[in-house]
């Protein structure tokens, strides 16, 4: 058994997050996360409050287990959310894509456990004199907006930068990854792209099997020059979308050539015109499984690795 204080503060049996996405991480993913024994996160992306909280209805129609909601800060709905989540008794928020200074003190008010994803060391400090219950460290290997520095680099500066339970993002797909996350410091980790293929999700079956179907350099990063990249599969539409961003195209029009884009992968599946974000450990994603059974192969393996782990350690 692998038990960590993430899971006392979660009230969780595994620490495992499964990362809030977009277009995909609904209420009856996070329900059978949490329903497997980790966190299930409701992703508010881009939606108004409606939508939110009838995800929540759902999630809480099939769970009477813990689960969060993630609020991704670059939706124009931010505020809106912000308000609905207290509202609702939410008891757990990530967020992601920026700050969320400005929110801390209501939310923490409401009680609510603040776990904000970090992607350098300097936002880790700040999460922590802002009054954050965790960190999630998020490497450049994940799916989604990166940032620059890879998780085996980030996770032990950020758990040495701060005194609250950090939880590794980015590139954990199977047990080895696991246990090397937690030997980095770690208290838990948060896995995205190996819940695309989860049974429970909803992604378009094209995108699973895109996911199924990559290999290790299956990744591109694009929106670096809008300053927010984004990492997802190699397709017909990144490959334009990545030619467009050095041949000069303007940014309102590199900006709407973006824009809906995940929504087609997604929901629709477009193979041509989709963004399907996924991370780099897609290569090592290749069965379709409920979530229960995802987190406890992960786990199971892990506990094999550490229990080896002292195997070329001579005393
Ligand atoms: C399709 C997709 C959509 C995502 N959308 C969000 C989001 O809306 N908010 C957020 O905080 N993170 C988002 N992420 C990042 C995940 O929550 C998670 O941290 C990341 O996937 C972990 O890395 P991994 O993909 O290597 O497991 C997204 C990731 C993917 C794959």
């Amino acid at each position: 058994m692998i038990k960590t204080p993430i899971c006392d503060l979660l009230g969780i049996e595994y620490p495992v997050l499964q990362g809030g996405m977009a277009w995909i991480a609904d209420g009856k993913l996070a329900a059978a996360v949490s329903n497997g024994g980790g966190l299930g996160l409701i992703s508010a992306m881009n939606a108004d409050a409606d939508y939110l909280v009838e995800q929540i209805e759902i999630a809480r129609s099939l769970t009477t287990k813990p689960f969060g909601v993630n609020i991704m800060l670059m939706s124009p709905f931010t505020d809106q959310i912000a308000k609905t989540v207290v509202d609702q008794g939410v008891k757990v928020l990530t967020t992601g894509a920026g700050s969320p200074a400005k929110y801390m003190k209501a939310w923490i008010n409401a009680g609510i456990c603040v776990i904000p994803v970090v992607a350098s060391v300097a936002m880790a400090k700040l999460m922590t004199r802002s009054g954050a219950s965790a960190l999630i460290a998020e490497g450049a290997e994940s799916g989604g907006h990166v940032g620059e520095t890879t998780t085996m680099v980030l996770v032990p500066q950020v758990c040495d930068a701060t005194t609250l339970p950090v939880i590794a993002a980015g590139g954990i797909a199977d047990g080895r990854q696991l246990a090397a996350a937690l030997m980095l410091g770690a208290q838990g980790v948060q896995m995205g792209t190996r819940f695309l293929v989860a049974q429970e999700c909803s992604a378009h079956p094209n995108y699973k099997d895109k996911i199924l179907r990559a290999n290790d350099i299956a990744t591109i990063t694009t929106g670096k020059r809008l300053g927010h990249p984004v990492r997802s599969l190699k397709t017909p539409f990144s490959r334009e979308y990545f030619k467009a961003e050095f041949a000069g195209m303007s940014d309102d029009e590199l900006d709407k050539l973006g824009t809906g884009t995940l929504r087609l992968a997604a929901v629709e599946g477009d193979l041509n015109r989709g963004c399907f974000l996924c991370g780099q450990v897609a290569g090592m994603v290749k069965r379709e499984q409920p979530a229960a059974e995802i987190i406890r192969d992960i786990f199971s393996h892990a506990q094999k690795v550490l229990s080896e782990a002292d195997k070329w350690v001579i005393n």
